[in-house]
């Protein structure tokens, strides 16, 4: 059988409040923890070749946590492009965000689009940060644009199909996802990449994500590299 390709994986990097928990630390000290491993899996691309790498840092659900711990993770989110934007122009790794940027206050939200522009150029392996995302107002978003398309007299509707949808997504750049991984053992999507994942494989894994290391990683891959895609067709 001829290994699966992986050009895409998407990570749900949940578990970080328990991984805290267990430890006796605030809900704050997992969230660093995470974004200190966030840090270690993006440096494990090159090497398994995962050209496309998307992690779901925030999702549109999570606005809903308390101002406390919500302030903490937009702060996080700042002090992880301070320190690693120079990581990425070393690892020619082009950063990308999907999501509405327009909740993210302006000090983190700034740093965003000042790393995206300064790491526009870079091509070795492209990471979508998804934050403030949710896959259900990625597809109402697009589908916004459809209609303005439509009205405008760019887009005919007749020739709307699953093909030409996607240059409405957020990052039409970036492949279908090959692999979801989620972590911490939760069985669900969590409104993450809706239209991406229609066929993707799924891996969940009991580890909390400031956990989640290269063995974990290779246990996903092989897990992964060992199964038949059969995408609707029947058994080999
Ligand atoms: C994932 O960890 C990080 C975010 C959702 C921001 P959680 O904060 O969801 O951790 P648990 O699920 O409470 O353990
Ligand atoms: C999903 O985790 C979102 C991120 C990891 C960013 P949550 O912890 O928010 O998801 P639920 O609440 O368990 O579905
Ligand atoms: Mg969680």
């Amino acid at each position: 059988m001829v290994k699966n390709k992986l050009d895409h994986l998407a990570i749900i990097m949940d578990g970080n409040g328990r991984w805290a928990k267990q430890r006796g630390l605030k809900r704050t000290e997992g969230h660093k923890a995470g974004a200190e491993n966030v840090k270690e899996i993006i440096q494990l691309m090159e090497k398994y070749q995962i050209k496309y790498l998307s992690l779901y840092a925030f999702s549109s659900e999570n606005w809903r946590r308390s101002p406390a711990e919500i302030n903490a993770l937009m702060r996080l989110l700042k002090e992880f492009l301070d320190g690693y934007e120079v990581e990425l122009m070393k690892n020619d790794i082009k950063l990308l965000a999907i999501g509405r940027f327009e909740k993210i206050p302006p000090f983190a939200r700034q740093r965003l689009l000042e790393v995206i522009k300064s790491t526009k150029n870079n091509s070795k392996g492209v990471l979508t940060l998804c934050f403030s995302y949710g896959g259900r107002e990625e597809i109402v978003d697009a589908a916004k644009k459809v209609a303005a398309d439509v009205m405008a007299g760019n887009l005919n509707i007749d020739s709307l199909d699953e093909s030409n949808f996607t240059n409405y997504l957020y990052a039409p750049e970036v492949p279908e996802v090959d692999l979801m991984i989620r972590t911490s053992g939760e069985l669900r999507i969590s409104n993450f990449l809706l239209w991406q994942l229609a066929y993707s494989e799924f891996y969940v894994t009991d580890k909390l994500w400031p956990d989640f290391d290269e063995l974990e990683l290779n246990k996903a891959l092989n897990s992964f590299y060992g199964r038949e895609r059969r995408f609707g067709k029947e058994q080999a």
